[in-house]
Order: C-alpha cells, then sequence, then structure tokens
C-alpha cells in the first residue's frame, strides 16, 4: 500500500497583519512549502503597518503566492486534504483578502475550510521542528509578537491556559515604538537586536516592570518605552544620541520582564518545558538569556518561522483536522480573536 495515502496534506494561508504567505505542510509536521511575500518595504515609510496599504497589496499577491507555495510542493489542488485560513486576530481587512481566497479554493477545488487562530499557529511553529517528538506536556508558551504578549500553560494539543497577558503595550510593539525614538529603521525589533550588539545593556537602567505580587504573570511594557522616551529626550541632537547603549539597555529591560515571569511561571507550574514563539523570538538576547536562565529545555522555532507565515498555520490546523474539525464556509474573520 502507498504510505501517501494516509498522509494529510494542507494547504494553509496566512494573511493576518503585513505578510502574504501560503505554505503546504505534510503530516503537520513537514514543510512541503513556504512562501511568504513581506510588505515590509512598503510600510517602512509610515513606520508601522498601513492597514489599507496592507489589504491591497494582499490582493495583488495573494494568487502568485499560493500558486508558488503548491508548485514548491509539486502537487495539484487534488492532491490536498483541506485549506487552512488565519481566521483572527489581525487587521479584518488583511484577514478578509485571505479568508475569501480560502472559501473560494475550497469551494471551487471541493476542499474542506479550517479556520486557524493565529497565535496558536505560533505555538505550533514549534511542532515544525526536529525536537517534536520531544515535546511532553504539560509545556509553558510564551507568545511574544508585534500584537502579543501571553504566557500559556499547554496541557494537550488544542487546551490552553492562560497566565498571563500583557497590560499595555505588546513586546513587538515596545521594540518597535522605541526603534522609532531611536531613529532606527521599522521594524524595530530586528533593527534593536542587531544595534544592542554594538551597545552597552548596563549604561542606562532602565525599569524591569515585573510587578510580580501585584499582576502575577503579567506583562507591562508602557513604562519602561516612558523611560527610553525620557532618556531620550535628553539628547538635543540624534547625532549625539548613544544609540547602542540606549537599544541595549532597553532590550536588556525588556529580556529581563520576559526571563523573570516565566521562569517563575515554569517552577510554579511544572512544565516540562518551555517553548518561546512570535516575532520576538527571534531575538537573540532574549534567547540567550531563556537559555541560561531556565531549568527546563528551552526551544526557539528557526528564524525563518519566528515571524509571520503560512506553515505554522498548517500546522495548527493538522491537530484540527485530524481531530475531525472541519468549518463551514460561513466562517468570519474575527479581528480579536482569543486563544482561550
Ligand atoms: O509574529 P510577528 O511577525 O507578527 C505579529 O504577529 O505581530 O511579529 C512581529 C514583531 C515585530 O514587532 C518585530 O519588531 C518583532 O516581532 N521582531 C523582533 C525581532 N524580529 C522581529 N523583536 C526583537 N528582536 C528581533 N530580532
Ligand atoms: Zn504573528
Amino acid at each position: 500500500m502507498d504510505v501517501k495515502e494516509h498522509s494529510t496534506r494542507i494547504l494553509a494561508i496566512e494573511t493576518s497583519c503585513d505578510e502574504t504567505a501560503a505554505a503546504v505542510i505534510g503530516d503537520g509536521v513537514t514543510i512541503l512549502s513556504n512562501v511568504v511575500a513581506s510588505q515590509t518595504d512598503l510600510h517602512a515609510r509610515y513606520g508601522g503597518v498601513f492597514p489599507e496599504v496592507a489589504s491591497r497589496q494582499h490582493v495583488e499577491v495573494i494568487h502568485a503566492v499560493v500558486d508558488q507555495a503548491m508548485r514548491q510542493a509539486h502537487l495539484g489542488f487534488g492532491d490536498l486534504d483541506c485549506v487552512a485560513v488565519t481566521r483572527g486576530p489581525g487587521l479584518v481587512g488583511s484577514l478578509l483578502v485571505g479568508m475569501n481566497f480560502a472559501k473560494g479554493l475550497a469551494v471551487s477545488r471541493g476542499l474542506p475550510l479550517l479556520g486557524v487562530n493565529h497565535i496558536e499557529g505560533h505555538i505550533y511553529s514549534l511542532w515544525l521542528t526536529e525536537v517534536a517528538p520531544a515535546i511532553r506536556f504539560p509545556v509553558l508558551t510564551l507568545v511574544v509578537s508585534g500584537g502579543h504578549t501571553e504566557l500559556y500553560l499547554m496541557s494537550g494539543h488544542g487546551q490552553y491556559q492562560l497566565l498571563g497577558a500583557t497590560l499595555d503595550d505588546a513586546a513587538g510593539e515596545a521594540f518597535d515604538k522605541v526603534g522609532r525614538l531611536l531613529g532606527l529603521p521599522y521594524p524595530g525589533g530586528p533593527a534593536i537586536d542587531e544595534a544592542s550588539e554594538r551597545g552597552n545593556p548596563a549604561a542606562y537602567r532602565f525599569p524591569r516592570a515585573v510587578m510580580e505580587q501585584e499582576h502575577g504573570y503579567d506583562f507591562s511594557f508602557s513604562g519602561l518605552k516612558t523611560a527610553v522616551m525620557r532618556q531620550v529626550s535628553q539628547y538635543h541632537s540624534p547625532t549625539v544620541m548613544p544609540v547602542a547603549d540606549l537599544a541595549a539597555s532597553f532590550q536588556a529591560a525588556a529580556v529581563e520582564a520576559l526571563v523573570s515571569k516565566t521562569a517563575a511561571a515554569a517552577a510554579a507550574t511544572g512544565a516540562t518545558a518551555v517553548h518561546v514563539a512570535g516575532g520576538v523570538s527571534a531575538n537573540r538576547a532574549l534567547r540567550a538569556a531563556m537559555t541560561a536562565r531556565l531549568d527546563v529545555p528551552v526551544r526557539v522555532p528557526p528564524l525563518a518561522l519566528c515571524t509571520d507565515n503560512a506553515a505554522m498555520i498548517g500546522a495548527a490546523a493538522h491537530f484540527h483536522f485530524i481531530r475531525g474539525r472541519r468549518d463551514s464556509l460561513d466562517l468570519d474573520v474575527v479581528p480579536s480573536l482569543q486563544l482561550t
């Protein structure tokens, strides 16, 4: 018997923000193709994602991106078992482009449709790594992206307990805002990571905003951002501003806040491992500090799977698909979709 008869192939589409992405995933863990068309350059002039520009660009490229994902996977639509798509959270206009495209494929190709939570996608990026067979629940998962900073205890597939979240800015949002304050290119996260390599993380003592007692495992980054803003205003000209030291000192404070809460939650919950996912999980200082400070194995996705992509959406969809979940063609996007 051909073993391929038993394999599941899911075409996944992700358009929640400013990346138009499509991927084909085999059996939930094998990346058969992974195409990401980034709009970063288009939004750089606005210093952030401009929603109308994002949705228009998704419309322009989604056809080509999906075609390329199918070609890279050497598959026809008849070889697929399902089409999965991000239904939220994200920008409504952007989400709608992916959703409508996926519905069109579902109808025209007779494929089942599956809507995926974008955050769950980030969480399942860890299943696309060689560590997948070693994953044992419960796992503590920190999702750190441009829109989210959340700590979940995952006790099984699709089972999440929210332990803490940001009370104000998301970690990636803080990196992006501070990047702007320091005159670094958009997006600020990678630029701060880069500039920090040349800076002294102890040059400025910015607040760690831990708030252990009052807020348990919640995070807060707005005080840190304000402290950096106050420091920046001391310099009368951007040319005399010690950008690398400011970047490194901000990054040290942000990383410390993320690591200390995660370490406390890991100790309290008895998690077998810590997973870090989302765009900010690409941060080198965060990766190093997590590994150094945690007593349990720390796992991060490969760099290409940290920021938004459709492979992670396909991985998350797989676990719903094999449990029999299918969505109707009435499925709608939910810009503020929650995981729990
Ligand atoms: O997951 P993602 O691609 O999109 C969202 O779902 O939000 O995350 C994007 C965020 C941006 O805020 C970006 O600045 C941040 O991830 N980011 C980083 C790094 N690479 C991306 N932040 C810190 N260090 C990095 N190396
Ligand atoms: Zn994301």
